[in-house]
């Protein structure tokens, strides 16, 4: 076998070097040298990694109208989970590579342990890599998990070389690659979760992928500091990106896709984590609104998880401190968003903050990411302020609709699909932009009552 040869290359400028650099010779930047694997190019065709440019000058070849592109209608395998499903876009695309991200303890390995489960049940050749756990770990797991879990083939191996081999000669439908941060590339010397290896472990793995037609799920951790160090590099290589979310010591999670080939990227699925696995939680939204606590802080978002509306409750505490500057806490919520809600409440619904902490969280550790959650958190925050119910005190109020830095309300994507979801769970009263609402003020008058006093200096 020819011998490859690992060259260092700048992932600023691209620079190629022989040897490491803590600075590129070329462009002078600071710990840009990644190493990587330089196969002999093949003497036919050089292929390389997708995009790569192809070696030699070939025929020149005809154009085709798109229309006339030949389009077949990929079969694809249901993992059996009805979530995960959706999330891909109707199941597992054959010879894709999927990579599933999140941090760890969030349930990567029991999903795709199940998933493999289901798809041996209905008779698929699967294969489970476990470069992390004993095979007898992953036992332990299956054992818990109930249905063909324990049927799953698996090896428990992170030398690169020979899960390719085995792939090759298994030819498994599917391959679950537990976690691309364990293998590793012999030709490299870089340790196990380097960008250099994780790249080449994923580049390889790609290959195998369509050349077998064997769909391949990466899993791979997320840091702590929320920066993605392998999955991050290997975004624009693979097909679809799965982000695994919530809070390990919350029940629970949503999964959702941050790229898809193969379908949208708005799906997101709910699970909960039971002491048998992850179970798919379908009626989130009636669990979320029978749990609302319907207390001053308390208001259901009627959010959108892709093309799903999703009633969540949004919860808020405000206190006074001597906190200076004052603590702003946001579980569920993106910060900045809610950094932007608390300036227009002070700024334009006279609701003042400077001297008191605000908590806001979205309850059962989901997370909403969307513009369209700025009203209900005004609201949840407002009504924690003054200490206030909102709406009638039976039914819990419902609300959305994003804020405009003027204090005005703005329209939020589907608001019938929202509103629907809503009455289905018999919330009557509904807040959003589209109901003759036209800022934040007079949304806190019509959710407050209008006997409010005005803002409690806080
Ligand atoms: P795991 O899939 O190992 O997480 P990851 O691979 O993302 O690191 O699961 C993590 C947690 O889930 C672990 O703390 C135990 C818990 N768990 C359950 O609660 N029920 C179960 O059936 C299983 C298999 C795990
Ligand atoms: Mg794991």
């Amino acid at each position: 076998m020819a011998k490859s040869a690992t060259v260092y290359v700048c992932s600023a400028c691209a620079h190629e070097s022989a040897k490491w650099h803590g600075r590129c010779p070329a462009c002078e930047e600071w710990s840009t040298l990644v190493e990587e694997a330089r196969r002999p190019a093949a003497p036919a065709a050089g292929r390389r990694g997708p995009g790569g440019a192809t070696g030699g000058g070939g025929a020149p070849v005809e154009p085709v109208a798109l229309r006339n592109v030949q389009a077949p209608h990929i079969p694809r395998f249901s993992t059996g989970i009805g979530e995960l499903d959706r999330v891909l876009g109707g199941g597992i695309v054959p010879g894709s590579l999927v990579l599933l991200g999140g941090s760890p303890g969030i349930g990567k390995s029991t999903i795709t342990t199940a998933t493999l489960g289901n798809l041996v049940a209905a008779g698929r050749d699967v294969l489970y890599v476990s470069g992390e756990e004993s095979a007898a770990q992953v036992r332990l797991r299956a054992e818990r998990l109930g249905g063909g879990a324990l049927e799953v083939p698996i090896i428990a191996e992170t030398d690169l070389d020979t899960v390719i081999a085995t792939v090759e000669a298994e030819q498994p439908d599917v391959c679950v690659v537990d976690s691309v941060q364990v293998l590793h590339a012999a030709q490299l010397t870089g340790a196990p979760g380097s960008v250099g290896q994780v790249r080449e472990v994923a580049g390889r793995l790609m290959r195998c992928a369509k050349e077998r037609g064997t769909a391949v799920i990466l899993v791979g951790h997320v840091t702590k500091e929320g920066a993605l160090a392998g999955p991050r590099v290997l975004e624009h290589l693979v097909d679809c990106v799965l982000s695994f979310e919530g809070e390990r010591e919350r029940t629970y999670r949503t999964l959702r896709a941050l790229k898809n080939r193969f379908g949208s990227t708005n799906e997101a699925g709910v699970f909960e984590m039971r002491d048998e696995g992850l179970v798919e939680v379908e009626d989130a939204s009636a669990r979320f609104v029978a749990e609302a606590t319907r207390a001053p802080g308390s208001v259901v978002l009627a959010s959108m998880e892709g093309s799903r509306p999703l009633l969540v409750e949004v919860q808020a505490l405000v206190a006074p401190t001597e906190l200076v500057p004052p603590r702003r806490m946001a579980n569920g919520v993106d910060r900045n968003r809610l950094a932007l809600v608390l300036a227009v409440l002070t700024r334009h619904a006279g609701i003042a903050l400077g001297s008191a902490d605000v908590f806001v969280s979205v309850a059962g550790g989901v997370r909403v990411d969307e513009p369209g959650a700025d009203l209900a958190v005004a609201l949840a925050v407002a009504s924690a302020a003054r200490g206030a119910v909102l709406g009638d005190g039976r039914a819990p109020l419902a609300a959305f609709g994003e804020l405009g830095l003027t204090g005005e309300l703005r329209h939020a994507a589907h608001p019938d699909r929202r509103l629907a979801e809503a009455k289905k769970f018999g919330l009557t009263s509904v807040l959003h932009p589209g109901d003759g609402l036209p800022d934040l003020r007079t949304a806190l008058r019509r959710g407050l009552g209008a006997g409010e006093a005005p803002a409690r200096a806080a």
